[in-house]
């Protein structure tokens, strides 16, 4: 590709970033190694597969990629559109009068599973049920009683089994509301949080006692969303500042705390907890971004802030200066003291160990996706990381397996896929 059509085509559209045209399915995959026999269920990864040549990286179709491990071997590969109203019949998220159809969706940022259902995400829209084997159901509201959208990054209580969650994205008040559902479903919480202004929410973060919104300066843009171009329209904005509210889970209706915190944006919130009268927020911080476009030009690390609840202030501080996105732990720590996470680096998979700061990386000759933990027993480091890795030189892609415990050694795990799997955002490993 010459210099100047790298520069007119974005990264987006490029390498393993372009979409896939055909929807396959295979059975009994070829392994090189093996797979583990305790790992029995689905890895889902979603991510955009853009039909159109227009828009931005977010805003492309939704296409999740999946396998299903069963006894040690891998037994099949699909690859499905999410099939939704808007995906069949294009129509847009804002209305003219500016209210938000909650059916538009492209449901391309994450798929979870939560009391019995499986939901394919994306902040815009509601949820859409679809089956382990990739066939959409169709827009799921919780029984009629969900009227806002739902964030890509919902979490699951390992306690209580609550799926704990916002929707944001209203032009008029309230911007940005609570939600929660309780083990079996059942939606128990609906509230508003105030906030100055519109801005981007991709994440926010949970412990046992509390749940944290980050307000931050990332700014709706009414221009951008009316131009119908398809771009994400939102920008960076010097004056608004930046901020975390702090709501306790066991007064939902409560008042929310909020502190202010240096500038900053955040996509993702590896984890949180609560440490004595403080909240620990782990994430992978961004200095500053999309002042004048969409980009992705500055590099995120992994970042932690100490919100003191008795003297109202926060600490700081830098974990590391590796740039990473896409941060996970062992999902059944989520909102408690886990140990480790893995955030996906420049051709590597980078291990923290949260507990001493240290950091492992393994590397590849490919690029990896984001990677899932899926344990074996109950400890964090005794299960795998599944990835998604693409192979530029046969352009073609591995689920790679990696022992959790082994975690620069080789693979116990590569599985053949029938074909690439783009560059995407997040999965689950669901279990039977
Ligand atoms: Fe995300």
């Amino acid at each position: 590709m010459t210099q100047a059509a790298d520069t007119v085509v974005p990264f987006f559209r490029r390498g393993n970033y372009a979409p896939v045209h055909d929807e396959l399915t295979a059975l009994d995959l070829p392994v090189e190694g093996s797979v583990p026999a305790e790992l029995n269920g689905w890895y889902l990864r979603n991510g955009p597969n853009p039909r159109q040549a227009t828009g931005h990286w977010f805003t492309g179709d939704g296409m999740i990629h999946g396998v299903r491990l069963e006894n040690g071997r891998a037994a099949w590969y699909r690859n499905r559109w999410v099939r939704t109203e808007s995906f069949q019949k294009p129509f847009p998220v804002y209305n003219a009068d500016g209210s938000r159809n909650l059916h538009s969706s492209v449901a391309n940022t994450h798929v979870i599973r939560h009391a019995g259902k499986t939901l394919a995400l994306v902040e815009s829209s509601l949820p859409y049920e679809i089956t382990n084997d990739l066939q959409t159901l169709g827009a799921y509201d919780f029984g009629g009683k969900l009227a806002d959208s739902m964030t890509a990054h919902p979490k699951i209580c390992p306690t209580t089994g609550e799926l704990h969650f916002f929707g944001y994205g209203n032009i008029s008040e309230p911007h940005v509301t609570y939600h929660r559902a309780d083990a079996n479903g059942e939606l128990t919480v609906n509230r508003p949080v105030d906030v100055p202004a519109l801005t981007m929410m991709h994440d926010f973060a949970m412990t046992a006692g509390h749940v944290v919104f980050m307000d931050l300066p990332i700014v709706f843009n009414l221009d951008i969303a009316m131009s119908g171009e398809g771009d994400m329209p939102y920008r960076w904005d010097d004056t608004y500042g930046a901020r975390f509210g702090v709501l306790r889970r066991d007064d939902p209706l409560g008042e929310i705390r909020w502190f202010d915190i240096d500038p900053c944006y955040v996509f993702h919130v590896a984890n949180s907890y609560d440490d004595g009268n403080s909240i620990v927020l782990q994430a992978v911080r961004y200095p500053e971004l999309w002042r004048h476009n969409g980009g992705f030009e500055v590099e995120a690390v992994m970042w932690r802030w100490t919100i003191d609840l008795a003297a109202g202030t926060v600490e700081e501080r830098q974990l590391d200066d590796r740039g990473v996105e896409f941060p996970r732990i062992d999902d059944r720590l989520a909102g408690l003291p886990a140990r480790y996470a893995v955030a996906v680096g420049d051709g590597n998979l980078v291990q923290y160990d949260l507990k001493t700061d240290a950091a492992q990386e393994h590397r590849f000759s490919g690029e990896p996706g984001e990677a899932v933990y899926a344990p074996a027993d109950t400890g964090e480091l005794t299960g795998w990381y599944l990835s998604y890795v693409y192979d530029p030189v046969r352009d073609g892609s591995d689920l790679v397996i990696i022992d959790a415990s082994d975690f620069s050694g080789e693979p116990v795990a590569r599985v053949r896929l029938p074909q690439r799997v783009p560059h995407g955002f997040h999965g689950n490993w669901i279990t039977d």
